[in-house]
């Protein structure tokens, strides 16, 4: 399959999806405190995507049954959210949500703390947000897309963490996952060479422990580090613009 080049009027849908990706995902901080179950976070989720004319593309995907991914401490992707997770003082989550808008899709997510968690836990957060960050600067026409691996892998590998192979960051627009795989670890000017119009996610999870991932056997979804160490994760879906980059899933003008 080839990577789409969208055009004006789909760029502007995938932005609209976008936005409201993001903003479910301020909407969501209120209510992320200790006690609370993540399928009440799902629902309110769910809802606030629903009243604003739009449909959680991860409800019925592949048999997927909740409308965000909750990950939860060593989960690294694809937690699903329950009655019976309660959230607890020091947990650290990722909340991932993915909009169906007039037919566009917009896929983010980003990490939460319940109340207060130990140095070293923020500094994986803080670390693997810059992980996204550096990655999103390697965003212009002519690049790469290995180069986004490149030094997402190099950053990681210097502080001291792994990077998940075995999860990607993908096209998306007129579908949840469309080409190329974006990797998180790769090797320097590999890969596709970035166009303006395209339309892709970068989501790197960071591991302190080893990278492999284990799915639960009982689910079938959720991934947890083999070690039982702390994983996290940032995920934004970004253009390819005519000099750079634009962070279609932000809503705070951080980029
Ligand atoms: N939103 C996830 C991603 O970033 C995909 C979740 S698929 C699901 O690609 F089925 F697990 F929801
Ligand atoms: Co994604
Ligand atoms: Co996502």
């Amino acid at each position: 399959m080839a990577i789409i080049i969208k055009n004006k009027e789909q760029i502007e849908g995938i932005r609209k999806s976008s936005k409201l990706a993001g903003q479910s995902l301020v909407y969501i901080e209120q209510f992320v405190k200790e006690g609370v179950s993540t399928e009440f976070l799902n629902q309110k989720i769910h809802d606030f995507i629903i009243e604003n004319n739009a449909t959680p593309a991860t409800l019925g995907y592949n048999g997927y049954p909740k409308s965000c991914c909750i990950s939860l401490n060593n989960v690294i992707c694809h937690g699903i959210p329950s009655e019976d997770t309660i959230l607890k003082n020091g947990d650290i989550l990722n909340i991932d949500v993915t909009t169906i808008l007039d037919g566009y899709f917009g896929d983010t997510s980003r990490m939460y703390v319940v109340g207060e968690v130990d140095k070293k836990t923020q500094k994986l957060i803080d670390d693997t947000k810059h992980c996204l960050n550096l990655g999103i600067q390697q965003v212009r026409p002519g690049n790469h897309f290995g180069n986004i691996g490149f030094v997402i892998g190099r950053y990681a590998k210097a502080k001291g963490y792994s990077v998940v192979y075995e999860f990607c960051g993908h096209g998306i627009g007129m579908e949840f996952h469309e080409d190329p795989q974006v990797d998180h670890l790769s090797r320097k000017n590999t890969g596709d060479v970035m166009q303006p119009g395209m339309t892709f996610t970068i989501e790197p999870m960071i591991n302190q422990g080893r990278p492999k991932a284990k799915i639960d056997k009982e689910d079938g979804w959720t991934a947890r580090t083999i070690d039982g160490k702390l994983s996290a994760q940032f995920e934004h879906t970004i253009l390819v613009t005519e000099d750079g980059y634009e962070v279609l899933t932000d809503v705070s003008d951080e980029y």
